[in-house]
C-alpha cells in the first residue's frame, strides 16, 4: 500500500517558511493548517499567505481548513492552486456541493472529522471525497498527545472503504510520531500528518523517511509498496 507523509508546517518557522519548505522536499504533501481563531482557538494563515506558500513549496499542498463558513472560503484555496483542500464537516453547511466545486476547480477534496464526530454521521456522503481525515487530537494546536481511542474510527473508515469499493485516502492528523504511526497504519490509515515529529527532529528529511518506513511496515498490504 502506498503511504504518504505530509509534514505540518504549523511546526515550521513562520519567518523562514521557504527554508523550512525546502527541508521537507522528500515528503508527499506539505500540510497547511488554516485557522481563523473562531472554529479553533488559534490563528495561522489566510489565502494570501497560502498563495505564497504554494509558489514556494517544492511539493503539493494539503490544505486543512479549520475556519468558520467553509462553503464560502474553501473554493478560494483550490483556486490558488492547493492540490488538496480538506473541509471540516462541523463547519460546512453543504459539504457535497462545496466538494463538487473544489473538484471542478481541479483539486482533491477531503472531509475532516473532529474527535467527537462519528464516521457513521458522514458515511453516506463519504464517496464525494478523495480523503477522509480522522483527527487524532482536538484541532487547534501542534504538539498534542495522539488520541488512541480514535483508532476505532480509522478502522470503521477502512472497513467502509474495503466493503464499498471507494478509494479515498485515510488521513490521520495530530500526535503522529514514530510510535503512534504504527497504531494508525495498523488501523488502516495511509496518509499521515506530522508536525512536531518532523520539524522537531534534527533532520526533518530523515524523520520523514523514518515515518514512511514504519508506516509501510505496519500497513496492511506491504506487497503494494512503491
Ligand atoms: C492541529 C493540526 C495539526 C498539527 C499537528 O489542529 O491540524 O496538523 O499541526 O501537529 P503535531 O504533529 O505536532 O501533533
Ligand atoms: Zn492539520
Amino acid at each position: 500500500m502506498t503511504v504518504r507523509i505530509n509534514p505540518s508546517i504549523l511546526s515550521a518557522d513562520f519567518a523562514n517558511m521557504a527554508h523550512d519548505l525546502a527541508r521537507i522536499d522528500n515528503a508527499d504533501f506539505a500540510h497547511v493548517d488554516v485557522m481563523d481563531n473562531h472554529f479553533v482557538p488559534n490563528l495561522t494563515f489566510g489565502p494570501q499567505m497560502v498563495e505564497r506558500i504554494k509558489s514556494t513549496s517544492p511539493i503539493p499542498l494539503d490544505v486543512h481548513l479549520m475556519i468558520a463558513d467553509q462553503d464560502r472560503w474553501a473554493p478560494g484555496y483550490a483556486e490558488l492552486g492547493a492540490e488538496s483542500v480538506t473541509l471540516h464537516i462541523e463547519a460546512t453547511r453543504d459539504p457535497v456541493a462545496t466538494a463538487a466545486v473544489i473538484r471542478s476547480i481541479g483539486s482533491r477534496v477531503g472531509l475532516a472529522l473532529k474527535p467527537a464526530t462519528h464516521f457513521s454521521d458522514v458515511e453516506e456522503i463519504a464517496h464525494h471525497f478523495d480523503q477522509i481525515l480522522v483527527m487524532t487530537v482536538e484541532p487547534g494546536f501542534g504538539g498534542q498527545k495522539f488520541m488512541t481511542d480514535q483508532m476505532d474510527k480509522v478502522r470503521a473508515v477502512a472497513a467502509f472503504r474495503a466493503t464499498t469499493g471507494t478509494d479515498f485516502w485515510i488521513q490521520v492528523d495530530g500526535g503522529v510520531d514514530a510510535l503512534t504511526i504504527e497504531l494508525a497504519a495498523e488501523a488502516g490509515a495511509d496518509t499521515f500528518v506530522a508536525g512536531s515529529a518532523v520539524y522537531g527532529a534534527d533532520n526533518p528529511a530523515f524523520a520523514i523517511e523514518n515515518l514512511r518506513r514504519i508506516a509501510r511496515e505496519h500497513s496492511h498490504h506491504e506487497e503494494h509498496n512503491d
